[in-house]
């Protein structure tokens, strides 16, 4: 019987890295129109709870529908690949991996889990568990950017790169194209990319799973200010700005924004900024791009990746992509 291997972390931000990125994101998107902060802010120890919550909403449905399509595929993904390792781009706390893990250790192949994230205690905490599991496994957990280190990931052994849960949908159509490019050069021939990707749907059905009744997702919206405060002395009072959840029809995505109440006057202490919000202003916060089949192969087709097979959802909510490179 394996015995458990202790993992290892491979630390390509760090705490400096990260600082100098907050500090650059947050002068640029606090004096831009319309303000905005990226995404990958809301991913603090709280903010990583509250995704775990949202997960679990009545109306959040985009995680149960991926994970019954790795419940159903799991066994015809991983053996339409020769990977013996796994690697899982925003893995956060790790929960699907475990099917795609015991997928390919049903095949005999598994031999190395490579978890990357920003959000390192998320992350440690994930592949001790993940270790402790499953014996024999080397897990090697990246805490990483995927706008960044994508070249910077182990290269030995046939990999399968797993970017699940629909967060390509978080980056803007030129993230997008640089993100497919890297991972374009950072695969081999053999290597495969499954991606999860959000499909357009009924309005109603998206808006509210961005708005859900318990005000779990707005609590994950306003936790970006209690960061900005903590992380850069900010005063921002969280209760003086509102959620809100919009689906834009022009490019297919909800956009997360946080609306002003009144207009108010916001100092920055550590990059010594002061802010003016006008009553009703929104900053943006988030997009979320839901996708559909053909134009989502059209895309990687132009970016060198060749779609081999999609598993949509019952009621096509969601799609799973397995592709290569050209
Ligand atoms: N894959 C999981 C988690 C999705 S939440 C799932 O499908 O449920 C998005 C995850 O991506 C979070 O864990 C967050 O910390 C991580 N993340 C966000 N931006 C990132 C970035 N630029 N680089 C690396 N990880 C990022
Ligand atoms: C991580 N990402 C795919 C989620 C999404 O649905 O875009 C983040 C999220 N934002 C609000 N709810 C969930």
């Amino acid at each position: 019987m394996s015995s458990v291997i202790t993992p290892t972390i491979d630390v390509h931000l760090s705490g400096s890295d990260l600082r100098r990125a907050l500090e650059h994101d947050v002068r640029a998107g606090l004096t831009s129109r319309p303000k905005q902060i990226p995404p990958v802010y809301f991913y603090d120890d709280r903010g990583s709870r509250l995704f775990d919550e949202i997960t679990r909403l009545p109306e959040y449905y985009p995680t149960r529908a991926e994970r019954s399509i790795l419940d159903a595929h799991a066994k015809d993904i991983v053996s339409a690949s020769l990977a013996d390792v796994l690697v899982e781009l925003g893995a956060g706390t790790c929960h699907k991996s475990r099917l795609l893990l015991d997928a390919m250790q049903s095949t005999g192949r598994l031999r190395r889990f490579v978890p990357l994230d920003v959000s390192d205690t998320t992350l440690w905490e994930a592949a001790t568990a993940l270790s402790q599991e499953y014996p024999g496994l080397e897990v090697n957990a990246v805490v990483g950017d995927f706008h960044r280190h994508l070249g910077h990931l182990p290269i030995d052994g046939t990999r399968l790169f797993a970017f699940l849960g629909g967060t390509i949908g978080n980056l803007d159509p030129e993230e997008r194209q640089r993100f497919f490019t890297d991972l374009g050069e950072a695969m081999a021939s053999d290597d495969r990319l499954l991606l999860g990707t959000d499909l357009v749907k009924d309005r109603a059905r998206l808006v509210n799973a961005y708005d859900d009744a318990a005000g779990v997702t707005a609590e994950f919206n306003r936790n970006v200010l209690h960061v900005l405060n903590r992380e850069l002395g900010a005063d921002f009072d969280p209760a003086r700005f509102e959620h809100v959840a919009r689906w834009n029809e022009v490019d297919h995505r909800i956009e997360m924004w946080l609306r002003s109440t009144e207009e108010q006057h916001i100092h920055v202490a550590d990059l010594d900024l002061d802010v003016e919000f006008a009553a009703g202003e929104e900053m943006l916060t988030e997009i979320s791009t839901k996708f559909s089949p053909g134009p989502l192969a059209a895309e990687l087709g132009g970016y060198g990746l060749v779609v081999e097979s999609m598993w949509p959802s019952d009621g096509d909510e969601f799609l799973l992509t397995l592709a290569r490179r050209a």
